[in-house]
């Protein structure tokens, strides 16, 4: 593939790299800290179009093609990860499965609000007992007349302290395993739905992961996206896309750690020299930027297979491994490089190291990544 990107996508890059450093940068150790949603940075993405990237202009987004989007992700996660991660949920898997699942009542009622960054997206898929296991969620959803009923809960729901809608995954039929879940768009607000349990987490400050119940939650039937059953299906294609998210967070991740650590190299002199001189140092920093590139090359190639429709749920399954992988090593080879100042909050690597582990994890742990890659591999998918 070529790498090489148009003017448009150059023009985002320079948009949201001008945005990270002049309003981002100067409160990102205030958010890490004190973990705040930063709703006046999530106001300006919204003036800015960051909010819906990829949606249609029809439908109040900004009708740019989707490496755009990654880039900008990309770009906000050298600087601020948790950005990175409150803008991919809200549009890969907060957004999205409106646009590609919604009937046209639906796409025209929320797609706006939510491209505009009026409301905040996020995705209820993960219950206490079923993480990996997605397929085998207990959240039931009961057809009562013109209504669904909803009882169970979800956790680590990104973006929830705020979120205006859920996407949210639920039991229609008891004994259909994965083919029994639906998806429905739950409204904030709705009574029986309960934001529970904020968590205090390792990293990514700022994104609010919280609980959810559901107790005798009504929401329309109108509400429902899709069909009934097609649950898992909407949200096995959302994560495809969304993994490609995530790897862009990590690749902004890795990024920031190597640049950091090439800088700080470049001025700390011990036994008389620069460290960036000795191997020791340099051997390190040559691998960290290999992979780097390697990441990076893996989340736009995927990037591109989606924008041009083809299947890519394979290459987002690598690219996010990968690309997580490589945030974590290379923050903790930052960290190496950095020494005891690494250790401290005086410096950023640290945060990049708490950031990058949950990369990890979510949308998929890399061993669920490496099981999506194996079944194509061996023609199950
Ligand atoms: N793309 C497309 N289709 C897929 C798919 C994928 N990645 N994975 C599975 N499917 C399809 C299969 O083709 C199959 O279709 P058919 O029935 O038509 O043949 C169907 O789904 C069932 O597949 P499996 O039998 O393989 O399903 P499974 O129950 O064994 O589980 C799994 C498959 C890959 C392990 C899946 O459960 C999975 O991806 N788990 C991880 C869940 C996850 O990523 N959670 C993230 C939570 S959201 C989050 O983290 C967001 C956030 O806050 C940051």
């Amino acid at each position: 593939m070529n790498l090489q990107f148009t003017e448009e996508q150059e023009m985002m890059r320079k948009m949201v790299r001008d945005f990270a450093q002049n309003e981002v940068a100067p409160v990102v150790e205030k958010m890490d800290r004190e973990d705040y949603f930063p709703r006046d940075l999530v106001t300006k993405m919204g003036e800015l179009g960051l909010m819906g990237i990829p949606i249609p202009e029809s439908y109040g987004g900004s009708g740019m093609d989707f490496t755009s989007y990654i880039i900008a992700i990309h770009e906000l996660s050298k600087v601020s990860a948790s950005l990175g991660v409150i803008l991919s949920v809200h549009t890969s898997v907060g957004t999205n499965p409106i646009l590609y699942f919604g009937t046209e009542e639906q796409k025209q009622y929320y797609l706006p609000k939510l491209a505009s960054g009026e409301y905040v997206g996020a995705f209820a898929l993960t219950e206490p007992n079923a993480g990996s296991d997605a397929g085998s969620l207990k959240t039931k959803a009961e057809k009562r007349g013109d209504s669904y009923i909803l009882n169970g809960s979800k956790v680590y729901i990104t973006n929830g302290e705020v979120a205006d809608t859920f996407i949210v995954f639920a039991r229609t039929d008891r004994d259909a395993g994965n083919k029994g879940l639906s998806a429905f768009i739950v409204e904030q607000g709705t009574p029986g739905l309960e934001i529970g349990k904020k968590e205090n987490k390792m990293g990514m400050n700022g994104s609010g992961t919280v609980a959810l119940s559901f107790d005798a939650c009504e929401v329309p039937a109108s509400n429902l996206l899709g069909a009934e059953g097609e649950g898992f299906k909407i949200a096995m294609a959302n994560l495809n896309i969304g993994r490609i998210g995530i790897a862009a967070q990590s690749l902004g991740i890795a990024e920031a750690a190597l640049e950091h650590a090439v800088d700080y190299a470049k001025g700390r002199e011990q036994f008389g020299k620069s460290i960036a001189q000795y191997q020791g140092i340099s051997f390190k920093l040559a691998d960290m930027a290999t992979a780097v590139e390697g990441s990076k090359l893996l989340t736009y190639h995927a990037a591109n297979l989606r924008e041009n429709n083809k299947e890519c749920g394979k290459e987002s399954s690598m690219a996010k491994k990968f690309a997580s992988e490589t945030a974590m090593k290379a923050a903790t080879e930052a960290i190496q490089v950095f020494g005891g100042y690494g250790y401290t909050e005086d410096y950023p690597v640290e945060r990049f190291f708490r950031d990058a582990k949950v990369c990890e994890i979510y949308e998929g742990t890399n061993e669920i990544q490496r099981i999506v890659i194996g079944k194509q591999l061996f023609g199950e998918r």
